[in-house]
């Protein structure tokens, strides 16, 4: 396993216990660069999830989403190997709907300051959609629905990793332990 981080909002203490690993790397990198490496599966999980991580540089953050999803999509694109994005049930804006299903496409402001974030998640669906119309890509798109906001609480990472998300695309059944008790712990 290869782990990129560019430690915006992650620590090396966070995969500390697996630095010792033989089959484990650590490279500190941008996704917004991109990268050359062999891989069989792409878990891109790289965005920075709270209100005030995501505010405190918004351009950063749709850099993230944007650049950042087409260089992991690329590097899965060149290797052929399986794509998961996370992606967020902000993707519906300020939603008219609830509860909200996928048919549902959202009432999202293109212009306010959580913009960078969902309207960011939302262009990485796209991207990531494209990739599989046009290039046949096996993606996976994970529209999880927050956690707790406790200070210390890893989010969403091993849950997704040890679910490795259904993907609604093929109808299968979607449950993560993560799509708990609200929808939005971070507001
Ligand atoms: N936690 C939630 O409730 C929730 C809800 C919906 C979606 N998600 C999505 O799940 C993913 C992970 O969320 P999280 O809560 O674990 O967030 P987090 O902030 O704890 O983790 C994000 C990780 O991405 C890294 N990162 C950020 N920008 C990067 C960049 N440009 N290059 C390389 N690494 C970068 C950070 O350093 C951090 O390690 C995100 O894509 C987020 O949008 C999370």
């Amino acid at each position: 396993m290869i782990c990129l981080d560019n430690f915006f909002t992650g620590s090396k203490d966070n995969v500390a216990h697996l630095l010792d690993r033989t089959n484990f790397e650590l490279i500190r990198h941008d996704v917004v660069q991109p990268i050359l490496l062999e891989v069989d599966e792409v878990y891109h999980l790289a965005c920075p999830a709270s209100p005030i991580h995501y505010k405190y540089n918004p351009i950063k953050t749709l850099k993230t989403a944007f650049l950042g999803t087409m260089n992991m999509l690329g590097l899965a694109k060149r290797c052929r190997a399986k794509f998961l994005i996370t992606s967020t049930s902000e993707v519906y804006g300020d939603p008219l709907e609830h509860p909200q299903t996928e048919a549902y496409w959202g009432n999202v402001n293109c212009i306010g300051e959580r913009s960078c974030y969902d309207e960011g998640k939302r262009v990485s669906e796209t991207l990531t959609m494209d990739y599989h119309r046009e290039h046949n890509l096996d993606i996976r798109e994970r529209r999880t629905r927050g956690t707790d906001p406790r200070p210390q609480e890893p989010r969403a990472r091993p849950w997704l990793l040890l679910e490795r998300a259904p993907c609604p695309l093929h109808r299968r059944p979607a449950c993560l332990p993560l799509c708990a008790r609200r929808d939005r712990p971070y507001l």
